[in-house]
């Protein structure tokens, strides 16, 4: 898994092992596609790497892409070009979008393998397009989410996808607080959330679930707002 690991990075990861045809080891394939530079050796994991830090414009490994992701994804076919419906499914629309034209660009195939995945690649990192991608939440809610991170230092921008592990420290101190304030979804004097306007637009708490333990959370919350309000949001979203 090393390769998905490293380039791929880690926000689902295992949305794209589910990705690769079943038995398809992704050593085998990282062997083959580099056996032209001298194999899986450990000298070209280091340049794989920075596989996203490669230029747009220049493949350091010539046609690598074109032989990897013929090996072990379902969103392209050397033959066939990027599967736009797989694309979308494992990258969201927006970035799709982003890189459409590049998922046709090139001269021959191994151009149009690199220059669509090398933007997939690192398209997928960017914040707004992860915001864009987060299902069942409101429009609303995305603009408060993106407002509320151009208010934070762009070096933090890229924990926002630690979020999804629900880590006990908040990936980005205070990000929490700051768009449910936006979103007026918790009324600090009354120290009271507001759950139905959190269910129309977060999606969350689930229907029914049961969140007392949750509510209780605020009643014994002192100083850290932040904490505070992220722990809770937190409880709410796991709540079942
Ligand atoms: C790509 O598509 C062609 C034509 O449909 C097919 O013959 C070939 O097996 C496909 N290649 C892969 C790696 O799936
Ligand atoms: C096609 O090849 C030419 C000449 O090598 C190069 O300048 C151009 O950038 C290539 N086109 C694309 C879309 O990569
Ligand atoms: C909760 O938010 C809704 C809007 O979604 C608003 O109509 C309602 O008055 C709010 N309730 C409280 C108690 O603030």
């Amino acid at each position: 898994m090393k390769l998905i690991t490293v380039i791929v990075f880690s926000i689902d990861f295992l949305l794209l092992i589910d990705a690769s045809p079943s038995g398809v080891q992704e050593g085998i394939v990282l062997h083959k596609c580099l056996a032209p530079f001298g194999g899986y050796t450990l000298e070209n994991d280091q340049r794989l790497q920075r596989f996203k830090q490669w230029s747009d414009t220049y493949e350091e490994f010539p046609c690598f892409t074109n032989c990897y992701l013929n090996n072990i994804f379902n969103i392209y076919n050397e033959t066939q070009g990027f599967n736009d419906e797989n694309v979308i499914k494992r990258f969201g629309r927006s970035v799709y979008t982003a890189c459409k034209e590049k998922l046709a660009q090139g001269n021959n195939s191994c151009e149009i393998a690199y220059n669509g995945f090398h933007c997939l690649i690192n398209r997928e990192d960017d914040p707004f397009f992860l915001i864009d991608n987060i299902e069942d939440i409101s429009m609303e809610a995305k603009r408060a989410m993106k407002e509320c991170l151009h208010k934070f230092n762009t070096d933090e921008w890229q924990y926002l996808g630690d979020y999804v592990r629900f880590p006990v420290q908040e990936p980005i101190p205070c990000y929490t607080r700051c768009f449910v304030y936006k979103m007026q979804l918790y009324n600090h004097r009354l120290r009271s959330w507001n759950i139905t306007a959190m269910q129309r637009l977060l999606g969350v708490p689930a229907e029914h679930a049961n969140i007392e333990k949750c509510l209780s959370l605020s009643k014994r919350r002192h100083n850290n707002m932040c904490a505070g309000i992220y722990k809770e949001m937190t409880c709410f979203s796991l709540s079942q």
